[in-house]
């Protein structure tokens, strides 16, 4: 059986280790290029990150297997034993532009169920963690169980792209719950908006295309929390497939599910 108390003391080490190299690469020049198309950025530190990561773990835990945004990693098509999904920087145009609200998320998984979550906040120094049954915390003190709330008084984190047309939901369907809610904000890591629901700044976070790096670490967090986390039409999220996501306080997540997004069908495309 896995030592997970082991596995977590380590993994924090790693993650401040990396987060002192981003800062130090930050005082250099990036290297930027384009993956899918020209505003899908990557730079030498998001490679570099994801291969200190993959180092470290390969010669520490040589069975456990990794699925990483950047490529380095294994080929992963089923969920048995532990499995690394690490993002080495979520939010790349905001490191790139703005040199802050980017984050290393990792979540580490058994057979597909979420043992350890991460969300590291690099320019803040803010550690967002969690091991499934003891609980979830900011930089080591013990956050606060999500309560209730109403859609009246919520916070929703939203890209408003997702409001324009677009091929992956009717965006009507997004302009009523905009309207519903209290306010919106958008921070360009969906790592950070989802650490912005586990620490009550958020009540709900809204994606219409994930991929299981960006969403890792955060489930493991949110959920550790009694926070909900699904896909928008409120049905599980899998560590194998990108999807949309819904990551809200208990409540706040019944409502965007059955009254605004009843129509929503998820595309598999
Ligand atoms: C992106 C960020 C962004 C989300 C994108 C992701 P990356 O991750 O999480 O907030 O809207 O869909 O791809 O590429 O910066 O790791
Ligand atoms: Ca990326
Ligand atoms: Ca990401
Ligand atoms: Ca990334």
């Amino acid at each position: 059986m896995a030592d997970w108390k082991k596995i977590d003391e380590i993994t924090k080490v790693w993650i401040k280790e990396a987060g002192e190299r981003i800062r130090t690469a930050l005082t250099n020049t990036l290297e930027i290029s384009s993956k899918s198309n020209a505003n899908d950025l990557v730079t030498n530190v998001d490679r570099d990150t994801e291969k200190f990561f993959i180092n470290k773990i390969r010669e520490t835990f040589p069975n456990h297997r990794i699925l990483g945004e950047e490529g380095g990693g294994d080929e992963i098509e089923d969920a048995n034993g532990i499995i690394w999904v690490i993002d080495p920087i979520d939010g790349t145009m905001n490191f790139v532009h703005t040199q802050r609200n980017f984050a290393i998320s990792i979540g580490i998984f058994e057979d597909g169920v979420g043992k350890l979550g991460y969300i590291y906040d690099v320019s803040r120094d803010e550690l967002f963690s969690a091991q499934k049954g003891e609980g979830a915390f900011l930089n080591g003190n013990r956050l606060e169980n999500l309560q209730e709330t109403s859609i009246e008084t919520a916070i929703v984190g939203v890209n408003p792209f997702w409001l324009t047309e677009n091929k992956r939901i009717d965006y009507h369907l997004l302009h009523k719950l905009v309207k519903d809610a209290r306010g919106t904000r958008s921070i360009g890591s969906a790592a950070l908006e989802m650490a912005s629901v586990a620490a009550g700044w958020f009540d709900a976070y809204i994606a219409l295309r994930l991929s299981p790096w960006d969403f890792g670490g955060g489930w493991v967090i949110v959920e550790e929390l009694g926070g909900k986390v699904t896909r928008l039409d409120g049905k599980p999220l899998s560590i194998l497939e990108k999807s949309s996501l819904l990551v809200a306080k208990p409540g706040v997540h019944e409502v965007i599910v059955n009254k605004y997004l009843k129509e929503f069908v998820e595309q598999k495309i």
